[in-house]
């Protein structure tokens, strides 16, 4: 046995130590509910050291659990609303993305060798998760209707507004709700603890109980926080390797797409969160996009996002897409392996 796996798990317990008490005097507390975070702000005080974020992983010391409920296990049907003003070209990479989940003629790596390490989970019937993601609907909220400052809680009238509104429907059989939000939008604890976040509305505030996620474009407020690796924070640019150039040359919204790859994967997962996560906190699951956060290929870990792609004129990437589109979407979590999986990954031996 080669001792290199041991070193770096050991460098990257270190650094997530050193990056935790850092992070700890700069934040305070937050709220960390089905949350996406950047990398480099990582988790919570003391979450950070057990559960081991970031790094391929080591099965003894992740100990992701089913907890008996549902994942989606029909044909998933994503309803998307644009809140605030979203370009027409922006809108197109993100379906183009969303479409690419069920493309199996993409070539390798795509974006569904990328699913399919989601679909590897299954419900107490043993029914997997859907192969097939569709974007069954569409909403613009175009006028701001609940303002440039969303909350937690906000988000769930947007969604009411939405599916109140012919002929978007509300499907609560096979549908999930994604919010995505301009870049003019703020949200609470956005660019500070969270990227994104899913979650599911009540029904007293939508009439149903609805899988949803949020994720907004950082491209103006945060992109070093929630668009990374396309953008550093300043503490990293001297000394670090630096930022990458955007697949598709949009920070914001190419840094969006690997946070909506995360919402996706954990939604599907855990769409009422009591499914499966890790640690013993509901409250506070680790789910199975936080255990790879900030990872992208072979090797990564401690601040390395590890091998990715480059095409002719430098644009970063890890995976392929319908019309010719390349992504860069984080790892998740796989069961089977019981390590963090991409498509991209390379055999070291
Ligand atoms: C369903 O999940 C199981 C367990 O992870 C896996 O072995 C199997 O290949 C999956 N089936 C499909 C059709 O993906």
């Amino acid at each position: 046995m080669s001792p290199t796996p041991i070193l770096l798990l050991l460098l990257v317990l270190f650094l997530s130590f050193f990056f935790s008490l850092i992070v700890s005097e700069q934040n305070g507390e937050f709220e960390t509910l089905n949350t996406k975070f950047n990398p480099k702000l990582p988790l919570p005080p003391l979450k950070t050291l057990s559960s081991s974020k970031r790094y391929e992983g080591s099965s003894d010391l992740v100990k992701l659990k089913y907890h008996m409920g549902p994942v989606l296990s029909s044909p998933i049907n994503i309803y998307l609303i644009w809140y605030g003003n979203w370009p027409k070209p922006h809108k197109s990479l993100i379906k183009d993305f969303l479409n690419s989940i069920s493309d199996t003629t993409v070539p390798h790596p795509s974006v569904s060798d990328w699913w399919r390490t989601v679909t590897l989970y299954t419900d107490q019937t043993g029914a997997n998760i859907s192969k097939t993601v569709s974007i069954a609907g569409e909403y613009s909220d175009y006028r701001y209707s609940l303002g440039k400052r969303l909350t937690r809680l906000s988000i769930q009238d947007v969604i009411a507004t939405a599916v109140r509104s012919k002929p978007f429907p509300v499907d609560h059989r096979k549908g999930i709700y994604l919010v995505l939000t301009a870049d003019d939008v703020t949200m609470d604890e956005y660019c500070r603890a969270v990227c994104g976040f899913h979650y599911f509305t009540f029904p007293s505030k939508v009439g149903y109980t609805l899988p949803y996620a949020w994720v907004g474009n950082s491209g103006t407020q945060c992109p070093e926080v929630c668009a990374y690796p396309f953008a550093v924070p300043s503490y990293m640019a001297g000394g670090g390797p630096g930022k990458l150039s955007p697949p598709n040359g949009n920070v914001g919204v190419d840094g969006m797409v690997s946070v909506i790859a995360h919402e996706l994967a954990e939604l599907s997962s855990n769409p009422l969160v009591n499914a499966w996560y890790a640690g013993e906190d509901p409250t506070a699951p680790t789910e199975i996009g936080d255990l790879c956060e900030g990872l992208y290929g072979t090797g990564g870990g401690g601040g390395y996002i590890g091998e990715v792609m480059k095409d002719k004129s430098g644009k970063t990437f890890n995976v392929n897409g319908i019309r010719d589109k390349k992504f860069l979407v984080q790892w998740v979590w796989s069961n089977v392996l019981n390590a963090c999986a991409g498509p991209n990954a390379v055999d070291l031996n």
